[in-house]
């Protein structure tokens, strides 16, 4: 592994803030992820930056809208060089297929995945916005209809990742928010494992914010989790 499998979202309200915690850690010890809060504040040019700096960028702003205007959107992040990029399976196979004929078919291309449910949602929350079928039975479905698009994998929560990785094989990556280590507070992740565990279920990738980024110390943080799955 040339990196570790730890992804860190950004979640940083302006590109100083995002900077500083950067300017402590190597393109070896994590990659990163910018999401809407710091994409909105900073733009496409903090994301240009990371890359030269030599991270491997997650692009997380969760394209969801017409097929043409996704593939458009797509086309520009791939122009980032971003290593990775996502949108919202719930914006249906023609949207997924267009996103995934943009990214391209070069060696470098960024990978594509699909978000699934967010890690925040609970059995509730599917009911009240009127899908039905259990939360496990929804995530299959949208992640079928991501890999049957041609998709790279998707996001999805570590408790679904043991059965994805049966239906759809070990090439599709899966990526996991709501990993939390032992002893930190869930926040708003309805769905949350450590990082040991998640590993162990099947992900290639976990998202890691807020017990990195608001530790003390952000970079002792991602040291001790880096050693805890033990790579970096
Ligand atoms: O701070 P925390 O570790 O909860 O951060 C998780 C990150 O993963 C956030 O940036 C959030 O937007 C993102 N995410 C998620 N659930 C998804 C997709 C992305 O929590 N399904």
């Amino acid at each position: 592994m040339d990196s570790s499998r730890i992804i860190v979202a950004l979640d940083y309200p302006s590109a100083e803030e995002a900077v500083r915690f950067v300017d402590q850690v190597q393109p070896a010890e994590c990659r990163l992820k910018v999401g809407v809060e710091l994409f909105t504040a900073a733009g496409p040019s903090l994301v240009e930056r990371l890359v030269k700096l030599g991270f491997d960028v997650f692009l997380d702003l969760k394209f969801h809208d017409i097929p043409n205007t996704v593939a458009r959107a797509c086309d520009a992040a791939a122009r980032l060089g971003v290593w990775m990029l996502n949108v919202h399976t719930l914006g249906g196979a023609h949207m997924l297929t267009a996103a995934r004929e943009a990214v391209g078919s070069s060696g470098n291309r960024p990978k594509l995945v699909g978000v699934t449910l967010l890690t925040s949602y609970s059995q509730p929350d599917v009911e009240q916005v009127g899908l039905h079928g259990s939360l496990a039975e929804t995530v299959a479905s949208l992640a079928r209809l991501a890999h049957d698009a041609g998709l790279d994998g998707v996001v999805c929560s570590p408790w679904e990742t043991a059965d994805l990785r049966r239906r759809f094989g070990e090439k599709f990556i899966l990526v996991t928010p709501g990993v939390r280590p032992a002893d930190a507070d869930s926040d708003d992740q309805a769905r949350t494992l450590t990082p040991r565990e998640a590993l162990g279920r099947g992900a290639h990738y976990l998202v890691i914010g807020r017990p990195i980024t608001r530790a003390p110390d952000p970079q002792v943080a991602l040291d001790t989790m880096n050693r805890e799955i033990d790579i970096g």
